[in-house]
């Protein structure tokens, strides 16, 4: 062979190779950093991950792990979850809700508020109580709906449990309502150690942690196994019910029925602390006909339904668990998405520009990921705006609100327009799969 055609020959297989590799790159190259997490064999529905030193260790707060974990600290104090519960004694300006215009039939004063319970979208209002001799907290008979600015009646026994407890608010305690969810250390140890969502909710008790740091570790929900990770946001940001309905009625437990895992710790198998909320197809006071969270917490029930939770997505890869700001949220908008997805990779969007996948223009609202994939379809309230951005994320159609009565994507936005409407640009699009025929 010549010289000159084992140089272009060389040249050209170079080539190739690099277009190869470039190939290779856009198709897997931006969630080739995940593939450990996503590849990881997975260690099992009941397979408890604890470390074994806080079998016997029990929940010391906050204000212990500062001093050693000063950035962690100060992160998750700046963030909702410790403005969920709020002792007024120690900042009475919690209070949002308006008491000059408080109904007369409410059953609590403003004097009477040992705790707040929200702020953002709805605020409750704690009380303390004696039930035979043990402290136990009730919630007031109205909440303030911040969102619109109002009071409305309010029965801690509505919905699922109205066969569990007597339909009274100031007879049932919060120890069985709420508690677990809303302290931390009632939800296994039953004892209020802190108010709100701190340290040990998510890294479990940490007393021998806190004495012998290096040798008594705490739970990390880090990417080792992605599901048993999830559940540690599952067990609150979830609906769920009494693990003992399995085999007893409403009425067996009648009063003492939790709305909690109880027993639950971090690192611990989640289901093995729950039942499933149930849904059978139909509609309820939780659910769309679909399946999909028509409330407020039913982000885990939401999630697991997704192709990233199955694939090993953690609610983590999203969320700074100290911080909480959304990545999704201003100033990174879709690139929060596009660290893992690109055009034309192969986990999609399949289509290689935005325009081809999203048929908005690329600066338009309407090609925004989170407008089409988590549109704003579930309500904190009956009355509130719908606010709750779905965790499902797989693209819900028109047809799906023809038979489901669910909220879409498309007419969520374009509110003036019919299903028809939808559909008719869909067909346009080349995706009559999900028009109704
Ligand atoms: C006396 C100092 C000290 C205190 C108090 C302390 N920690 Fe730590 N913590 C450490 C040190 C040191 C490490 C690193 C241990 C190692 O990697 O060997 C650590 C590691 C951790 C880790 C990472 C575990 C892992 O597997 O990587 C978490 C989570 C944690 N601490 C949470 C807490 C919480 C929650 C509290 C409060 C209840 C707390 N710590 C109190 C010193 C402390
Ligand atoms: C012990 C219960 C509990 C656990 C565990 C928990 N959360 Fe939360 N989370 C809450 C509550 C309650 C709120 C609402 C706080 C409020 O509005 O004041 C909340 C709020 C949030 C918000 C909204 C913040 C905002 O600015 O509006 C995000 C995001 C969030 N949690 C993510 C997570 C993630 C991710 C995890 C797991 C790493 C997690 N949470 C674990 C109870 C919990
Ligand atoms: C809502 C749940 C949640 C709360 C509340 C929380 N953490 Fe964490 N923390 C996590 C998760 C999840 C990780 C693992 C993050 C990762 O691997 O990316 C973590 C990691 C850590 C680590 C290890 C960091 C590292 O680089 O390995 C420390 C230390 C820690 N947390 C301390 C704290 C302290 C102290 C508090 C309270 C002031 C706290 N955490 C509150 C969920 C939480
Ligand atoms: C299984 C856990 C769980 C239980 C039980 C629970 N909550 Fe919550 N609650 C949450 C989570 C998680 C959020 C925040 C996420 C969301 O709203 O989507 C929340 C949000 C709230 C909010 C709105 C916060 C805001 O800033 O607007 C209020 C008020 C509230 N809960 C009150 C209660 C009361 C009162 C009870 C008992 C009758 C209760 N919750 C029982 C987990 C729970
Ligand atoms: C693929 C990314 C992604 C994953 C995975 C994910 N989230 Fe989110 N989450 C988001 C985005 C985006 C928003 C909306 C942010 C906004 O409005 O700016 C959001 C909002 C939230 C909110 C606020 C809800 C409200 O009503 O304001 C909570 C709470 C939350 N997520 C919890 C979770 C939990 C718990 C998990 C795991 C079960 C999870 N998320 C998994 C991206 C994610
Ligand atoms: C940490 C990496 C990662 C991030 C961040 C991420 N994704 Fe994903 N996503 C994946 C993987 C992996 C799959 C599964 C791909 C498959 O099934 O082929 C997936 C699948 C999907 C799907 C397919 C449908 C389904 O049921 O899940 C949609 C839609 C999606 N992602 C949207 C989003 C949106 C919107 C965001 C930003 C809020 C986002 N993703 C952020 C990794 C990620
Ligand atoms: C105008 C609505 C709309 C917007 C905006 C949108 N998508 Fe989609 N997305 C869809 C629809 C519809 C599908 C289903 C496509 C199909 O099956 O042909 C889909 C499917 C997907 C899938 C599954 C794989 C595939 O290609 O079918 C992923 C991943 C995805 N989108 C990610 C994203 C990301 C990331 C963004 C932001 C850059 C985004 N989407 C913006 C409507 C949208
Ligand atoms: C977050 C808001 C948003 C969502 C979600 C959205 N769009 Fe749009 N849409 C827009 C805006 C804004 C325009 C104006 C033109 C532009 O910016 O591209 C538009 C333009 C259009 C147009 C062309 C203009 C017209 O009025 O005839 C059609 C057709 C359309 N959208 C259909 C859909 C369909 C179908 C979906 C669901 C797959 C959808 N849109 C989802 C905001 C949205």
């Amino acid at each position: 062979m010549k010289k000159k055609t084992v140089l272009i020959l060389s040249i050209l297989l170079v080539a190739i190779a690099g277009i190869t590799a470039f190939m290779i790159y856009k198709k897997y190259g931006k969630i080739v950093p995940y593939m450990e997490q996503l590849t990881k064999e997975q260690v099992g529905e009941n397979v408890n991950l604890q470390p074994t030193s806080q079998k016997d260790a029990h929940y010391v707060g906050s204000q212990k792990c500062q001093k050693c974990h000063e950035e962690k600290f100060k992160d998750w104090k700046d963030s909702y979850h410790t403005k969920m519960i709020q002792d007024i004694k120690a900042n009475p300006s919690a209070i949002v809700g308006d008491f000059a215009t408080l109904p007369e039939d409410a059953d609590f004063k403003k004097e009477d508020i040992v705790y707040t319970i929200g702020t953002k979208f709805k605020q409750r209002y704690m009380m303390e109580v004696d039930f035979n001799g043990t402290k136990d907290y009730v919630v007031g008979s109205y909440q303030w709906n911040t969102q619109l600015k109002k009071w409305q009646p309010y029965s801690s026994t509505k919905d699922w449990y109205q066969d569990a407890f007597e339909n009274n608010n100031s007879k049932v305690g919060t120890s069985k309502t709420c508690d677990g969810c809303h302290f931390t250390g009632f939800m296994s140890q039953e004892k209020r150690t802190e108010p709100s969502v701190s340290c040990e909710a998510c890294h479990g008790p940490a007393s021998k942690h806190a004495l012998h740091p290096e040798q008594d570790l705490v739970y990390k929900a880090s990417n080792a196994d992605p599901k048993r990770s999830s559940e540690v946001c599952m067990q609150c940001h979830m609906r769920n019910r009494d693990k003992r309905l399995e085999t007893h009625t409403l009425k067996d437990l009648f009063g003492d029925v939790r709305d909690y895992p109880k027993g639950y710790e971090p690192g611990m198998p989640l289901v093995d602390y729950k039942k499933k909320a149930p849904f059978d197809g139909k509609e309820t006071s939780e659910f769309y006909g679909n399946g999909v969270g028509k409330k407020n917490r039913t982000q885990g029930n939401d999630y697991v339904q997704s192709m990233m939770y199955k694939h090993g997505i953690t609610c983590i890869n999203c969320h700074d668990p100290h911080k909480l700001d959304n990545t999704v949220a201003k100033p990174l908008g879709d690139a929060s998405c596009m660290k893992c997805h690109s055009f034309g990779s192969a986990i999609g969007p399949h289509q290689s520009t935005i325009e081809a996948h999203t048929h908005h223009k690329a600066d338009s609202k309407g090609s925004s990921c989170i407008e089409c994939h988590m549109p704003k379809i579930g309500k904190h309230l009956p009355e509130s705006p719908a606010t709750v951005r779905t965790h499902r994320f797989g693209f819900i159609t028109p047809d799906e609100t023809k038979k489901y009565k669910v909220p879409n994507a498309c007419n969520s936005c374009h509110q003036d327009k019919s299903l028809e409407w939808s559909e008719e640009a869909l067909k346009k699009w080349g995706m009559s799969q999900w028009v109704t025929k």
